[in-house]
């Protein structure tokens, strides 16, 4: 079956075709801008087992990698569409979950004219304020947007609705897939319409194969793009050759590898004719460096040497 026929068996999620539009609008305006747009995926997907859904599959993504590469990609001057899992890791907020401000934060006084004082310790919450700047910065020049999906259906129409909106940037689009994405589903019509009983027994469920959104996505809906995919193993020895093998097989420009103990502080960075090791040392770790600036930077060389090529 065509991989768009696919993407339309699945349901559509509410609000797709406002969010289709204001993606459009998004891209159009910071491409008007002249400035690169990079679509950041993130997170993990979920596969309902049945109509009304009780039980899911799901996956160990927290969304991590997106959040912090989305936040480098600002920095780098890069128009960011932020395509996450509804309560994964978000940017400038993912390092300080609530319970890190709960207690730190106190209200200061009354509050005057309808604005609220709150106070700090000054060390209790490294790195806060600037968090916060970086993110209104962003949000006030219109540089970042965010799309929240969930179940895999949700997430393969968004994908494409983003995919028709960064097209018309030609190569200054990006692609960078780092969501993990679920490579089986249940079909609707093949669902228990209600929760799987216990009472059943042994549960023994068959699931499809996902095609993978790659083939389209380079094929078809934004073939001049610069594309990023990621691979992720737990075997060290065959993750560099599955990586080279989907460059094979979809013909996009490149792939980061990781391995998932050690994805914060190593990847490889694979193309048709290099591979390119990045590591983080104890000594970055100790100053606060994550491996995402230094992905975000080879990345942002690459994709500049790309569109000089296509010019
Ligand atoms: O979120 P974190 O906890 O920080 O972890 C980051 C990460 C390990 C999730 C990330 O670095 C990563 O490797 N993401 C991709 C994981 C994955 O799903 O790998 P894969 O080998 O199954 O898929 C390979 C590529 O195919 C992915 O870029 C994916 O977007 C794409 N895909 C997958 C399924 C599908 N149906 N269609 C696709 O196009």
């Amino acid at each position: 079956m065509a991989e768009m026929e696919m993407v339309a068996e699945f349901p559509s999620p509410a609000g797709a075709a406002r969010w289709a539009e204001v993606m459009a609008r998004f891209a159009a305006r910071l491409g008007a801008q002249g400035r690169r747009v990079v679509l950041v995926t993130s997170g993990g997907t979920k596969v309902p087992l049945e109509a009304r859904p009780v039980r899911f599959l799901d996956n160990f993504s927290s969304g991590r990698r997106g959040a912090t590469s989305a936040e480098a990609f600002l920095a780098a001057g890069y128009g960011v569409l932020f395509l996450y899992r509804a309560r994964s890791s978000f940017p400038f907020a993912h390092r300080f979950p609530p319970q890190t401000w709960l207690s730190a934060l106190r209200p200061s006084g009354p509050a005057h004219s309808g604005l609220l004082s709150l106070e700090a310790e000054e060390n209790a919450l490294p790195g806060f304020t600037a968090a916060l700047r970086s993110y209104q910065e962003a949000a006030a020049a219109g540089t970042f947007m965010a799309v929240e999906f969930t179940t895999l259906a949700d997430y393969l129409h968004l994908l494409h609705a983003a995919a028709q909106a960064l097209n018309p940037l030609g190569s200054t689009a990006m692609f960078y897939l780092a969501a993990a994405v679920s490579d089986f589903y249940v079909p609707v019509s093949e669902m228990p319409e209600h929760k799987i009983q216990s009472s059943g027994g042994l549960l023994q469920i068959t699931m499809k194969m996902v095609p993978k959104m790659l083939s389209p996505l380079v094929k078809d809906w934004a073939p001049k793009a610069f594309i990023i995919s990621f691979k992720l193993e737990t075997d060290p020895s065959i993750v560099i050759n599955r990586a080279r093998n989907a460059l094979e097989i979809y013909q996009h420009q490149v792939v980061v590898a990781n391995i998932l103990e050690s994805r914060q502080s190593c990847v490889v960075i694979v193309t048709k004719d290099s591979e390119t090791k990045l590591l983080l040392s104890e000594e970055e770790v100790g100053k606060g460096i994550e491996i995402e600036e230094k992905i975000v930077d080879n990345l942002q060389s690459r994709h500049t040497a790309f569109i000089c090529e296509q010019n």
